[in-house]
């Protein structure tokens, strides 16, 4: 009996196998590539079926105007009286971008919930999916959930998971103001997402080694 539940498993396994998309790291020509930094020290953390990758992309957070991306769907009854709006929530589906230009080439969406969720600190509760919809990536996405302290300079959020390409995802992001504009009208948040997951075509050797 045990056997036969095992070998249905294997069978259900192998099937998924044949249609799952083909995963890999961002090339150079892709527009979520960077080479900023050596990433070395990274990639040696990677073994056996993990691949890594690293996306650099911007986020244009449009909070006013004909093309507003960000809306306000609740608040609190001190929302208005505390210096951290707290109890603002907020929905967005704002514009992945390759370059800090809202003109340059669209990489993705950047969808969720963004929630004021301290009192003290202007900081902010991310439920955010980053859904690709071009390059290799294209129909992948990955999802963070975290506290985004806006006033530091430099944010880190964890993955949560990811779909598609990204299936077993694990990691981190890091996010940065690469401008606001002072009549809080839009903001560009630049981001890069350190990233491993399970390379689909290795699952079976990983199948092996449980
Ligand atoms: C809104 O988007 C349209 C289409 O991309 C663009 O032509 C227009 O200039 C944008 N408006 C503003 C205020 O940026
Ligand atoms: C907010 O609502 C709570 C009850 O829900 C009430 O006790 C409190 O006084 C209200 N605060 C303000 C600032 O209106």
């Amino acid at each position: 009996m045990g056997k036969l539940i095992f070998l249905t498993v294997m069978v259900i396994f192998s099937l998924s196998l044949a249609i799952l998309p083909t995963a890999g790291y961002a090339s150079k020509t892709d527009p979520l590539y960077t080479d900023d930094n050596d990433e070395s020290w990274f990639h040696n953390l990677c073994h056996g079926n993990e691949k890594f990758a690293k996306l650099h992309f911007y986020v244009q957070d449009l909070l006013k105007g004909e093309n507003q991306t960000v809306y306000e769907v609740a608040r609190a009854n001190i929302t208005s009286n505390s210096a951290t709006s707290f109890g603002s929530v907020r929905v967005l589906d704002n514009p992945m971008t390759a370059g800090p230009d809202i003109n340059s080439e669209a990489v993705g969406r950047f969808q969720g919930i963004v929630t004021a969720a301290d009192l003290e600190i202007l900081s902010f509760s991310m439920n955010i999916n980053f859904v690709f919809t071009s390059g290799r990536f294209r129909g992948s996405s990955i999802s963070i959930s975290g506290m985004n302290q806006v006033m530091n300079e430099q944010r880190e959020l964890p993955v949560i998971g990811g779909t598609g390409a990204f299936r077993f995802a694990r990691g981190y992001v890091i996010t940065t103001t690469y401008f606001s504009d002072p009549d809080m009208e839009h903001n560009v948040l630049e981001y890069t997402i350190y990233v491993t997951y399970v390379h689909q075509s290795s699952m079976s050797s990983c199948r092996a080694n449980i």
